[in-house]
């Protein structure tokens, strides 16, 4: 099977996401699959070639280097062409598209905008091609904080209090927006992009003055901001969940900070590993130790936030413990966890050869039941009409 793995893209996360991906790609079982890396660059330029495999060619990647070539995606429906154009060699002659690959699945490893959030989900919707990820719906309810919450709380769902700010409202009238905040809210609370990950832009706010660095911190990163009662020293765990329409299952538990209050981007992905392995080689317990029943409980939830936003493929869901009471409450969800949260299902039993198989089934079952669905609706309503050209248009004819 050409298993394309697309990552990188236009997004905060894109160094993580590399880190992600290449992981992937070399754990990727090679008897089943001619693994097709598929790098968006950070302008948002797509290449392939074998050379995306090692990790070292991103720094500094060069476009321009051997064993790199651009591409793009044939996006007629069904195709799966990977094309790349070869300009003429000589003066005259036009050059000529060449089909290099021809996708049969895609596993997006993206995290954040432009991949994580549904746009990428929705090229390949478009594209007809099976992905091993959330759909359009549950990957864009998934990166818009404030969206999610929303949804989580119409769920009934355990969640923190919170309110949202536009940039236009704060920079209209900075002390009415925080007045709002103030009365809805008690310090300290955490202030969020509505639309990031990885801890980038996200801060704690114990009065005033820190909501005010908080949200302009925020603000340059998005339009919309979450804020959001704050817990204090939080015990976090994490669950991760794997399948697809009502066959899924959830992962043993983790607890990633072992003893840090709050862990910030550099905490994630610097600390403990100078760099080079990512979410995987994070300082965490597994199992999480909280105790049978409290595991149950999250592992149980956990499968019903991916039944209610028919999730596909491997989340992760985050949850924080309050340390003054038995409460917990949902964090967040990760569509397209770091690591794909491969590690949490080693734990399980489960090595990541395996868990790329059982992603790849889910892209491939989503399809067929999507096949299933009939896209044509039979009337005869066009034959009946009569529109006439559009009006004043006389001799603008397109050129081709
Ligand atoms: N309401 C809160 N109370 C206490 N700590 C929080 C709260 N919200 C977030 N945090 C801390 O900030 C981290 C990042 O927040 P999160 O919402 O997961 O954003 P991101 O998508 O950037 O990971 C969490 O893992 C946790 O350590
Ligand atoms: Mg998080």
């Amino acid at each position: 099977m050409q298993l394309g793995v697309i990552f990188g893209s236009r997004t905060c996360e894109h160094e993580v996401s590399i880190i992600s991906a290449v992981q992937l790609m070399r754990s990727a079982d090679r008897e089943k699959y001619d693994v097709i890396p598929i790098y968006i660059s950070q302008k948002g330029e797509w290449f392939t070639g074998e050379a995306l495999l090692d990790i070292k060619t991103y720094t500094p990647f060069d476009p321009y280097r051997k064993g790199i070539l651009p591409v793009h995606l044939d996006l007629t429906a069904g195709s799966g062409a990977l094309m790349h154009y070869a300009p003429a060699k000589g003066l005259f002659g036009g050059g000529k598209e060449e089909i290099v690959a021809r996708l049969e699945c895609v596993i997006p490893v993206m995290h954040g905008l432009h991949g994580e959030d549904g746009s990428l989900q929705g090229l390949l919707e478009m594209a007809g091609l099976p992905y091993a990820s959330t759909g359009v719906t549950g990957s864009a309810i998934g990166m818009d904080k404030i969206a999610m919450k929303r949804f989580f709380r119409g769920m009934g769902f355990p969640i923190l209090r919170d309110c949202a700010m536009t940039r236009s409202r704060f920079e209209k009238d900075a002390d009415a927006a925080m007045d709002e905040v103030e009365k809805e809210l008690p310090y300290p609370v955490f202030v969020k992009p509505a639309c990031l990950g990885s801890s980038i832009g996200v801060s704690r706010a114990d009065d005033r003055a820190g909501l005010r660095e908080g949200l302009e911190l925020a603000f340059s990163y998005d339009r919309r901001v979450l804020i959001e009662e704050g817990l204090d020293k939080p015990i976090e765990v994490n669950c991760s969940v794997l399948g697809f329409d009502g066959e899924r299952k959830a992962s043993v538990l983790e607890m990633p900070n072992s003893g840090a209050a709050f862990l910030d981007f550099s905490e994630k992905y610097l600390a403990s590993s100078g760099g080079s392995k990512g979410m995987a080689s994070l300082k965490r317990i597994m199992p999480a130790p909280i105790g049978e029943e409290l595991t149950k409980t999250l592992q149980d939830l956990s499968i019903r936030i991916f039944d209610a936003m028919d999730c596909k493929g491997v989340v992760r869901i985050d949850y924080m413990l309050d340390r003054h009471s038995d409460a917990y409450y949902i964090t967040e969800i990760n569509t397209i966890p770091g690591s794909l949260a491969f590690y949490l299902w080693q734990e399980t039993g489960l090595p990541y050869g395996r868990l790329i198989d059982e992603m790849v089934d889910c892209a491939l079952r989503a399809y067929r039941e999507k096949e299933r669905n009939s896209f044509a609706f039979t009337s005869d309503i066009l034959s009946g009409v009569q529109l006439g050209g559009a009006k004043g248009a006389k001799g603008g004819k397109l050129k081709f």
